[in-house]
């Protein structure tokens, strides 16, 4: 039973949510999260309108039947909006353009419900460390430690980073650490495409707003994000290429990730010349 536990756990069910088991197979097609009290398609969530030129709900065909009003349970999680990607993404960019301070994108990603991650994850995690910096970091999406923190890196690859941010100069004070993806994916799985697009205009905005020198994204599948690139971080990191934000190009490193580190210390000497292309190029 113990072991079952722990692989539940290490498998991302860290939490009793209810008091009866649930046989998730039974609803067939209906995806993880959808039995999720959702709105219907076409009623704003919270600080959610949609666009004017939106479909009706009504106007949609839908393969999942209408969500009763009760099937609402007090102490749920909150509703999230099932938007498909490319409106999500829509209203994203909208919602994300009209916020001038990180403050104020902050809020706003509080009161956006177009990506998925956020019914599953405990709170919001944006960012750590300051809120402008000539050095920008980029993870891949925040696991169990930084969920139940709220803020990025915080757990033992985090404490890695942070040592190996130390190794050149840097402390959490001049550096913003954020995730690709502001919300813990189920089980730490791998963001979906759908979800990283939903939270990409408020990186976009976030770095906008930070205005960094350089960005660096850990891991392959923040390296592929940030890089729009295809290959494997093996081949990616360590070589400076341009991001393009609004009207600013910006260098981007891509190294790898700390939690990579800790089970491969032999690759630490890889990070390390990362790292010293990165302190040079400061
Ligand atoms: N790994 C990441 O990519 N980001 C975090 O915030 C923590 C672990």
């Amino acid at each position: 039973m113990l072991s079952l536990l722990n692989w539940l756990q290490a498998m991302g069910a860290d939490a009793a949510v209810g008091d009866t088991a649930h046989d998730w197979l039974s609803r067939g097609n209906d995806a993880p999260g959808s039995a999720f009290a959702w709105p219907e398609r076409g009623d704003p969530a919270p600080g959610l309108k949609p666009p004017s030129d939106a479909p009706r709900a009504e106007a949609r065909p839908s393969a999942r039947p209408p969500r009763a009003a009760s099937a609402v349970e007090p102490g749920r999680p909150r509703a999230v909006t099932p938007l498909g990607a490319s409106e999500a993404e829509t209203n994203a960019r909208r919602i994300a353009r009209a916020a001038n301070t990180l403050q104020e994108l902050e809020a706003a990603l509080q009161n956006f419900d177009g990506c998925g991650l956020k019914a599953t994850a405990t709170k919001l995690c944006f960012y750590r460390g300051a809120p402008a910096s000539d050095l920008m970091i980029i993870g891949e999406a925040p696991g169990r430690d930084e969920d139940l923190a709220g803020k990025p890196f915080v757990g033992k690859a985090g404490q890695l980073l942070d040592k190996m941010l130390t190794a050149i100069g840097r402390t959490e004070a001049d550096v913003h650490i954020t995730n690709v993806v502001y919300w813990r994916p189920p089980g730490n799985r791998t963001p979906t495409p759908q979800e990283t697009l939903a939270c990409r205009p408020f990186l976009e905005r976030q770095i906008e707003l930070v205005s960094p020198k350089i960005v660096v994204a850990v891991g392959g599948s923040a390296a592929k994000e940030i890089l729009g690139a295809s290959e494997g971080i093996m081949r990616l990191r360590g070589k400076w290429r341009e991001l393009t934000i609004g009207d600013r190009k910006i260098p981007a490193l891509a190294t790898l990730h700390p939690a990579y580190l800790l089970r491969t210390p032999a690759a630490k000497q890889l990070a390390w010349m990362d790292l010293l292309q990165i302190r040079t190029k400061l």
